[in-house]
């Protein structure tokens, strides 16, 4: 399967965060827990490199728990701090609040010993579309904040949410775009829905995405649709078809049909809690 994609903005858009970069001190980075080095977008190493970094394994309520906790432990090795969250729920706010203070510890510290008190933290979310950017500034940033408006030294129109005392952020995000280099890439994203269905071939979609799961989670499928899952993805897609009566014209089996509902059952964590994408082994 070929993905391309060829959006439009993208200079203006990187130019954009490097003038947002400097005023901050903490990139806050969400990626998606199910793929998340597909969906993230590596530029971000270098135009943050002399900031704090924050990465938020969001949809964690669509992930494996255990593979969640490998993919920490590799973006902790490259010296990030990293929480896995569910942006639409407010139970992990108190620990990326710890978090968000511990990763800006030595900012603080320098405010300290220069005798600067009570400035706060001041970060920015970053990450690729449909990663959850905006559901996470809401469902932190609550009813409670409140808007602050242009200060001295900070560009104009810029908006920043004050969340409490200790933390400021920048009220929109910065969009990065997906790396498309490897065809992998292309495949998880459209697995995890970052790309519009519209230019996918879903009946490819699905045949990968079995592919996948009787691979890295044998029997998922088989439990879900009530199959015997063998290795022929064809083959469970037409078991698939039949368990769940899709029917076209004519009564013929409709594959498309059972495809869009396989990946739709995937995407919505109906099928279960996945994880598509390993950490390297490095
Ligand atoms: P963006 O700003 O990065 O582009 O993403 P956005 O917040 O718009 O979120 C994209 C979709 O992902 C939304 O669904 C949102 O509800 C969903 N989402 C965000 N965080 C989580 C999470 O932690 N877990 C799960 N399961 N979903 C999450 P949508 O289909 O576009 O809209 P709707 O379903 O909310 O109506």
């Amino acid at each position: 399967m070929q993905f391309q994609w060829y959006p439009g903005h993208m200079t203006k858009a990187k130019r954009q965060m490097q003038e947002d970069i400097k005023l901050i001190d903490l990139i806050i980075e969400l990626v998606d827990a199910r793929a998340p080095l597909s969906s993230r977008n590596p530029d971000i190493d270098e135009l943050g490199k002399q900031k704090a970094r924050l990465v938020l394994m969001n949809k964690a309520d669509l992930a494996d728990a255990k593979k969640t906790e490998a993919w920490s432990a590799y973006f902790q090795d490259k010296g990030c701090f990293a929480v896995c969250i569910d942006a639409r729920s407010r139970a992990g706010m108190k620990v990326i609040q710890h978090t968000i203070l511990k990763a800006c510890e030595e900012k603080l510290e320098r405010d300290r010993r220069r005798g600067i008190k009570n400035r706060p933290v001041r970060a920015m979310v970053v990450g690729i579309p449909n990663v959850g950017k905006s559901t996470f500034i809401n469902t932190y940033a609550g009813k409670a904040c409140t808007k602050t408006g242009n200060k001295p030294g900070v560009t104009k129109g810029k908006q920043w949410i004050r969340l409490n005392k200790n933390v400021e952020l920048l009220d929109t995000p910065g969009i990065l775009w997906p790396k498309f280099e490897d065809q992998r890439v292309g495949l998880h994203l459209a697995l995890i829905g970052s790309i519009k269905d519209e230019i996918l071939n879903t009946d490819g979609l699905a045949l990968e995405l079995i592919g996948i799961l009787t691979a890295s989670y044998p029997g998922s499928l088989a439990l879900r649709y009530g199959i015997e899952e063998t290795r022929k993805a064809e083959e469970v897609l037409r078991a698939i078809a039949e368990a769940r009566n899709c029917l076209g014209r004519g009564n013929e089996l409709d594959y498309s049909k059972a495809a869009a509902i396989i990946v739709d059952e995937f995407r919505s964590g109906r099928t279960g809690r996945f994880t598509i994408e390993m950490p390297p082994k490095e």
